[in-house]
């Protein structure tokens, strides 16, 4: 697949663009036509959770131009909100010249956290758990609860903290465990409630909670890429200069970086990106938020989850670093027919991979938007896109849609009162 296939894309209808994808991807006949009808069916559904009473659809759309390691990728994105799609296309082409995104992930290493409270002596216990600590990885390894081992993945070491608290001192057995390409939840979780009893013996206190915890510190996903000054002067037509962009630029990190009011709306501009396509693979957006929203915070307040500097030429560079705890096996991977064919489009190999396709689209993501709040701000090119959602609450359909939306979007005037009158008025013509 090349850059080329994919040239004004955004421009065709969807069926033209289904039959590009599936050319691009070899996606089947049968896969390509899920795409059409939302693919998850009330029987899967109803296995998948509680009090099934029906389905809910969202747009899965394609952001296109990433080259990360030097490999192309097609990023799929489940996501309501116009603009965010072609926000993460434009910055993924406007590093394009530079060679792409440069991503790394860590190993996939989990942790499972293990409570245990009165404890007679602390200094005790922690040295008495130390000296039976590779025993007990022995353990781990020969019963292997989850099947980690098999697949190279399995418990790589422990640790101990003493945790203070209003209820006074306790200890907290962390469990590092490599859960390979799955998310690790089910895996962990097990392996916590296995070797619970071991530690509570050994310590002799008693244990409480045995559960993963989310703050995945040491499964993370890393992406830079630069911007020169060239290609950003020309993505505003030359109405700002290069130079100054990149200042701008900077100002906008400095801002999230100091500023948790800010950091929360600069943040949650990168979790438009990686929430959609942690969606659209049937990942687990709410531990990926809350595991990087707790990362944001760890320097003691809220900050900023991506870093900009200048380098020597005066282009911009920019890098994010996130805890992404995302699997390609297991859980709604498996069962959401969606998910397995937004995998099949990345055409990502492991989990890692894909956590550096996720870490590189919120940095395009994040990038995009500070560019635009940087110079022209966000409402033109937002509402323009919006205009296309305002034309359909109206009641505009098929060709009407975008003829109401560029009025719309013409006159400036974004809102559903006037595009019922410019709808009423184009069906009395
Ligand atoms: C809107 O969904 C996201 C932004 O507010 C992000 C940001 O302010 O950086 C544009």
């Amino acid at each position: 697949m090349t850059e080329n296939n994919f040239s004004g894309f955004h421009k065709k209808k969807v069926s033209e663009r289904q039959e590009i994808l599936k050319k691009a991807t070899q996606l089947s006949e049968e896969e390509t036509a899920l795409l059409s009808n939302g693919s998850l069916d009330l029987e899967t559904a109803n296995r998948m959770i509680e009090n099934v009473i029906g389905l809910h659809s969202l747009p899965l759309g394609l952001a296109t131009n990433f080259l990360i390691n030097k490999k192309e990728f097609l990023v799929p994105m489940v996501i309501e909100e116009p603009s965010v799609v072609a926000a993460a296309s434009f910055a993924a082409k406007l590093c394009r010249s530079t060679g792409g995104f440069t991503a790394s992930a860590s190993d996939p290493i989990m942790i499972g956290q293990i409570q245990l409270v009165e404890i007679p002596d602390l200094e005790k216990a922690i040295e008495s758990l130390e000296k039976e600590k590779e025993s007990i990885i022995e353990y781990a390894t020969s019963v292997d609860p989850m099947v980690l081992v098999k697949y190279g993945g399995g418990l790589r070491d422990i640790e101990f903290r003493v945790i203070e608290s209003e209820r006074g001192s306790f200890l907290v057995i962390h469990l590092l465990v490599d859960v390979r390409d799955a998310m690790g939840a089910n895996a962990v979780n097990t392996l916590a409630e296995t070797l619970a009893p071991r530690f509570e013996k050994i310590s002799g206190g008693k244990v409480r909670l045995r559960i993963i915890s989310n703050l995945a510190v040491n499964r993370t996903a890393s992406a830079k890429a630069i911007w020169t000054q060239k290609e950003l002067e020309s993505s505003t037509k030359g109405k700002f200069k290069g130079k100054e962009i990149v200042e701008r630029i900077l100002d906008a990190f400095a801002f999230a970086d100091s500023d948790p009011f800010r950091a929360a709306t600069h943040n949650k501009g990168i979790f438009n990106g990686i929430d959609s396509c942690v969606i659209a693979t049937g990942n687990d957006w709410r531990a990926v938020e809350a595991g990087a929203h707790a990362f944001a915070s760890m320097k003691g307040s809220y900050k900023s989850l991506t870093r900009y500097h200048k380098n020597e030429n005066g282009d911009l560079v920019g890098e994010i670093e996130l805890p992404l705890a995302v699997a390609t096996i297991g859980g709604a991977t498996a069962t959401h027919p969606s998910a397995k064919i937004a995998r099949k489009i990345l055409g990502v190999t492991s989990a890692q991979e894909l956590s550096c396709v996720i870490a590189s689209l919120g940095l395009a993501q994040n990038f995009a938007a500070l560019r635009a709040l940087a110079t022209e701000g966000i409402q033109k090119g937002h509402m323009r896109l919006h205009a296309r959602n305002t034309a359909v609450m109206a009641g505009a359909k098929s060709e009407e849609i975008d003829l109401i939306a560029k009025k719309l979007a013409d006159e400036g005037k974004v809102r559903v009162d006037r595009a019922k009158e410019l709808l009423e008025e184009l069906r009395g013509k």
